[in-house]
């Protein structure tokens, strides 16, 4: 038969005998890319309901935590005459004592819940880094004390000058220090080293208390993340936020030994 056919028809048939194979195994590798194409795009679209989901809830509580920071003001003043009218009463101080002290703890919480939802812009300045860990140590003095937990911080020598916001930075290490103290038992330690080189300063912060959870692990910096009764979840996604806002990083991780720890890199040029 192929006597009939002329030249050129032969070299097209072998033109296509070469081509088919090589379409097919093309348009198999198209299909694949196909494939992997949808199921990233079917990802994304996942990642962006859950984003703007946490969006969506962290706007309702900050409605929520705004129109319930006036009535609080209120109760809190309220309260605070109630106190001290009954001073003089053991049995009735000790109520009002105890109101006053869950009043703030939730002022606390809004407080939080109103800075998350709001705009982070740090106020750039030099300071100490040092200084800015030991101050935050400072505020967390009452609950290091209550559990007799023994801190032990290794800074560099010399002074350590960063260009950040320090009462952001403040808040950072204090939640992580308070978390820290939170997970310790009673006589527990937490270790805090600082150190710095050219490009960037590091802190970290470690403790030997209970270690994160499975469940926590990839969930630490999310929003209302929490397993605490009294948690609101929102100590580590503030911190998370506000070392982004300083171009830095922040992750925890279980010690090989026992405990957690947390670092906490920022660059040194903003
Ligand atoms: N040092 C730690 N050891 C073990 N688990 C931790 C530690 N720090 C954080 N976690 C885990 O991460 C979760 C989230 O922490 P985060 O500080 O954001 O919220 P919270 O402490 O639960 O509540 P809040 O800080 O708002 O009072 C915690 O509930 C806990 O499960
Ligand atoms: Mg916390």
């Amino acid at each position: 038969m192929n006597e009939n056919l002329s030249g050129k028809q032969l070299e097209d048939i072998n033109f296509l005998k070469e081509t088919i194979p090589v379409l097919i195994r093309t348009s198999t590798e198209l299909e694949k890319s196909n494939q992997l194409l949808q199921a990233k795009v079917v990802g994304l679209e996942k990642e962006l309901s859950r984003k703007n989901r946490l969006a969506v809830i962290g706007e309702m509580a900050a409605c929520v935590a705004h129109e319930i920071r006036n009535p609080l003001a209120t109760i809190e003043l309220y309260s605070s005459m109630l106190q001290r009218r009954l001073a003089d009463d053991a049995d009735s101080a000790g109520v009002t004592d105890k109101i006053i002290s869950a009043i703030h703890t939730l002022n606390a919480t809004v407080e939080d819940i109103l800075s998350f939802a709001g705009e982070i812009n740090p106020a750039f300045a030099p300071c100490d880094l040092r200084a800015v860990i030991n101050e935050s140590l400072a505020l967390a003095a009452r609950h290091i004390e209550n559990k007799n937990i023994s801190v032990v911080t290794k800074f560099q020598d010399g002074r350590m000058d960063i260009s950040a916001d320090q009462y952001m930075l403040q808040r950072v290490f204090l939640n992580i220090i308070l978390n820290a103290t939170q997970a310790v038992d009673k006589n527990g330690s937490i270790a805090i080293a600082a150190t710095m080189d050219n490009a960037k300063a590091s802190v970290s912060i470690s403790d030997n208390g209970c270690g994160i959870s499975a469940d926590a692990s990839d969930k630490l910096f999310t929003p209302f993340f929490t397993n605490k009764s009294k948690g609101t979840g929102l100590g580590l996604a503030i911190a998370h936020r506000i070392i982004e806002a300083h171009k830095g990083s922040i992750e925890g991780r279980n010690n090989p030994e026992k405990g957690a720890v947390f670092t906490v890199i920022l660059p040194l040029k903003n």
